[in-house]
């Protein structure tokens, strides 16, 4: 996650669309061999074509047992984000409609930033199993093994002023951490502002907010989440700083579940910013309560060369307010450390 410049994105094709619609009817009939002509009638495609689709499949961990002349089943449910496994699970959510996947991609902040600037709708989802420049706030890289996190983009469109735009923000790192405590409720998540999602003390979520704007208006902006689902280590580097859900409870995430259960999760903050008059309030003071260094904690804060004090809670627009002996200092950007 953290250190060197990113490198440049490389366009990568979106996965075929075909390999959802697979998975989806052996899942759909779990509990039998499903025959090659009947795969390949369901997805418009010939028998050999199929038998390419399932072995790119295998590559992509998916288990899939049998061969045309028997058939195919699934051995387990697959753990992959595709928009045929996705969409049914977001329904009535602005998130089920427009889901992209990606095997490898250099980043998913960058497609969707791309794919706003062309058009597309609100509520485009970008997902990726790989980052191969995933990118983190500043000039950090977000560590993006294969299949291991979740990687994702969403394109929003509010009727907001830039300046207010910092409040979604941290709306993202409330639907990560609401995610998480409704999969397993044991669990202590910390925000870190602006929106880093903690456990004990080590990073499992960055979010990185972009936006293309007017002076007065937002054009659209990109919340792009990165979380540690299933990672079993990390790189030395960032072994002290990063934690994965696995690492935290001892057992596998389901990453399909904790995505559809962020971005439904994301959805009612959103909705909830756009049509109701107290929305903003609720999230400043949710932050508040779900952080533990937002207020009272001693920080050292990047920015402007550097400076120290200790916090005191967010401004209106959720920037956060740090006193020093010169005085309060409103922080813009810059990484907080506690002390
Ligand atoms: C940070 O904490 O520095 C923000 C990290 C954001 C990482 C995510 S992963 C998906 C999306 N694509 C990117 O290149 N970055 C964000």
């Amino acid at each position: 996650m953290r250190a060197g410049a990113s490198a440049p994105n490389k366009p990568a094709p979106q996965t075929d669309a075909r390999l959802g619609r697979i998975v989806r009817l052996l899942s759909d009939h779990a509990t039998v061999v499903v025959s090659g002509t009947k795969v390949a009638a369901e997805i418009g495609s010939s028998r050999s074509e199929v038998w390419r689709l399932v072995q790119q499949l295998r590559e992509l961990g998916v288990d899939i047992a049998g061969h045309p002349a028997t058939g195919y089943s699934l051995t387990s449910m697959p753990d992959l984000l595709l928009p045929d496994i996705l969409a049914p699970l977001l329904q009535g959510t602005i998130f089920g409609k427009s889901i992209h996947h990606y095997y490898k991609t250099g980043s998913t902040n960058n497609l969707a930033m791309e794919a706003a600037s062309a058009g597309a709708p609100q509520g485009s989802v970008f997902l990726a199993e790989q980052q191969t420049a995933g990118r983190g706030r500043g000039a950090n890289q977000w560590h993006s093994v294969r299949s291991a996190g979740i990687y994702g983009s969403v394109v929003l469109r509010p009727a907001l002023a830039p300046s207010d735009v910092l409040i979604l923000a941290l709306a993202a790192g409330l639907a990560v951490h609401a995610a998480v405590k409704e999969i397993d409720s044991r669990l202590a998540p910390d925000l870190k502002w602006p929106n880093d999602v903690l456990i004990e003390g080590k990073k499992v979520c960055g979010i990185l907010a972009e936006m293309n704007a007017e002076v007065t208006s937002v054009r659209y902006v990109v919340i792009g989440i990165g979380v540690n689902v299933n990672q079993a280590s990390f790189p030395a580097d960032l072994q002290s700083s990063a934690t994965s859900l696995r690492l935290a409870t001892g057992s596998e995430w389901s990453r399909v579940e904790l995505c559809a259960a962020l971005l439904k999760s994301l959805d009612r903050e959103y909705r909830g910013l756009l049509e109701e008059p107290d929305a903003h309030n609720s999230i400043l003071r949710r932050f508040q309560e779900r952080s533990s260094t937002v207020r009272g904690a001693q920080v050292h804060v990047e920015e402007n060369g550097g400076f120290e004090g200790v916090t005191e809670g967010l401004d209106a627009r959720g920037f956060l307010q740090v006193r020093t002996p010169q005085g309060v200092r409103t922080v813009l950007s810059g990484t907080v450390r506690p002390r």
